[in-house]
């Protein structure tokens, strides 16, 4: 069985007191852990630290929602694998659409950051997703297939230290989720598409969807058989929501 993951994206929200008080509820819910269902938050990098204090020894686990391309240097505003793993992240999100949109971070750079990652002894999510736009004129799998190639040509022996999230564009923030059927003929596309390069790792590779999941569909897109759990943006800022939708992953899962 594929292991799952439940993974809250906190974007550029919080305060020193809400993360305090967010993270002090998500580590005392009486939402019974599973071994088989992993629970990571990604906060900005300046609560790190205080995550870290707050969750070290917990059963849940925590990540950045980027990192730098290079190992150090004089890069100002810059943030360093080996940087996140003194302050325990274990994980790092790349790719997210909102930083190849805004940040105009290419699939080059994401496949050289996702190598430095797994170097570096963190796992990368890796983010990928078509835009609206792109669906609407039958890209979407042309699209997939080019933000994964860079990252599946580091070789099967890095690119399976990481982990994949779907995330389409259109989903993201909108409260439009893709449908549980949609996303689960994305996801097996990507299986398939993985699979004629590395057809072991195509099985064993988690792939999560990621768009406006929520507690009232969360269950439904856990349901489908390539999805293996979910991104979650809005809904993982309010604990309640995001501990349901871990619990509905964890019902399924066990
Ligand atoms: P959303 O964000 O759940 O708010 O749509 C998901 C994400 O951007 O990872």
């Amino acid at each position: 069985m594929r292991k799952k993951f439940i993974i809250g994206n906190w974007k550029m929200y919080g305060s020193k007191a809400s993360v305090k008080a967010l993270l002090t509820t998500l580590k005392s819910s009486s939402v019974p852990p599973s071994v088989n269902v992993n629970r990571i938050v990604c906060p900005p990098y300046v609560f790190l630290a205080e995550t870290q204090t707050l969750l070290e020894g917990s059963q849940i686990a925590w990540a950045a929602q980027n990192m730098a391309a290079e190992r150090e240097g004089a890069y100002t505003g810059e943030i360093s694998a080996a940087m996140l793993r003194e302050f325990g992240c274990r994980y790092v999100l790349l790719g997210h659409s909102e930083r190849r949109t805004y940040y105009g971070e290419t699939d080059d750079l994401i496949a050289k950051k996702f190598k430095l990652a797994t170097e570096s002894g963190l796992t990368p999510i890796l983010c990928i997703g078509e835009t609206l736009k792109q669906r609407q004129s039958e890209q979407t799998e042309a699209v997939l297939q080019r933000q994964l190639d860079k990252a599946m040509a580091l070789g099967e022996s890095v690119f399976q230290q990481g982990i994949l999230a779907y995330e389409p564009v259109w989903a993201i923030g909108t409260g439009v989720s893709a449908s549980a059927e949609q996303a689960q003929k994305v996801h097996q596309f990507l299986r398939q598409h993985i699979a004629l390069h590395y057809s072991d790792l195509a099985q064993k590779l988690p792939i999560l969807y990621g768009g406006s999941v929520k507690p009232d569909n969360a269950k439904a897109l856990f349901q489908m058989p390539d999805i293996d759990g979910g991104l979650i943006g809005g809904a993982s800022l309010h604990a309640h929501d995001f501990l349901q939708i871990y619990g509905d992953c964890v019902s399924i899962t066990n």
